[in-house]
């Protein structure tokens, strides 16, 4: 079964994602994971996706429909959680194509509804596990040890370099834009499914658990 996780930065798509892997099985192809990989490359690429997202804008539909159809040839797993994409018309047309391709349709789309205040809030005191990913938050999901990951152990924790509030208010901008668009396009699919994002991280895994249990 393959899904999509829709929503503004923040809206808790890495979180419930992660979630979908450890309990279903599923794999998780978040494009802001690929594209923070590709800025460590130190090629030329890189330097140029590390600046545009630094300032919040999206990189080019070609180059993340490139690095989503690299990683569809691989392991199918329970299914595909896509994570941050599509974020443009373009790209969802070009995702559309490719599972179609696969054989492999799109069972819903999980529109992930958040307000601009609560979005604030959680980029701005977000922090992750560099070793396992793992996502944490100052106010609502510290670590139990200070500095130390609840999972791994590792001492490793970061703060993304657009996780201020200017890059986060240009995130959002590029959101309602550009992104906002697929609401209508995946709902005249037949395929959209909101949750309340502003529900506790496990009452909004639950709305997602059910709405994966009957599919359209
Ligand atoms: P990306 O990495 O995709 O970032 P984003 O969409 O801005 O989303 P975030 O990762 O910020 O938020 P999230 O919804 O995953 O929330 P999280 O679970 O972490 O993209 C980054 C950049 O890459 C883009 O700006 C663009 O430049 C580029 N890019 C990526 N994909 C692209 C594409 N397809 N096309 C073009 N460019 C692309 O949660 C946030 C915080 O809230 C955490 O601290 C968490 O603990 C907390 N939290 C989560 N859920 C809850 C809850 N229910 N209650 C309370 N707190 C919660
Ligand atoms: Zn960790």
């Amino acid at each position: 079964m393959n899904i999509i996780l829709l929503g503004p930065p923040g809206a808790g798509k890495g979180t419930q994602a992660r979630r979908l892997v450890e309990k279903r099985g599923m794999i998780q192809l978040s494009t802001g994971d690929m594209l923070r990989e590709a800025r460590t490359s130190g090629t030329e690429m890189g330097r140029r996706v590390a600046e545009v997202m630094d300032r919040g804008e999206l990189v080019t539909d070609e180059i993340v429909i490139g690095l989503i159809e690299e990683k569809l040839t691989g392991e199918r797993g329970g299914g595909f959680i896509f994570d941050g994409f599509p974020r443009t018309l373009g790209q969802a047309d070009a995702l559309t194509g490719l599972l179609n391709r696969m054989g492999q349709p799109l069972a819903a789309v999980i529109e992930m509804r958040v307000d601009d205040a609560a979005l604030v809030a959680r980029i701005t005191g977000r922090y992750t596990c560099g070793n396992c990913g793992e996502v944490y938050h100052d106010v609502t999901r510290p670590t139990a040890k200070p500095g130390v990951c609840d999972v791994c152990g590792s001492q490793d924790l970061r703060r993304r370099a657009d996780d201020n509030e200017e890059s986060l208010r240009q995130r959002l901008m590029e959101y309602y834009k550009k992104t906002s668009p697929l609401v209508g396009y995946y709902h005249a699919l037949g395929l959209l499914r909101p949750v309340d994002g502003l529900a506790e991280v496990d009452e909004v895994a639950a709305a997602i658990a059910a709405i994966l249990d009957r599919p359209a």
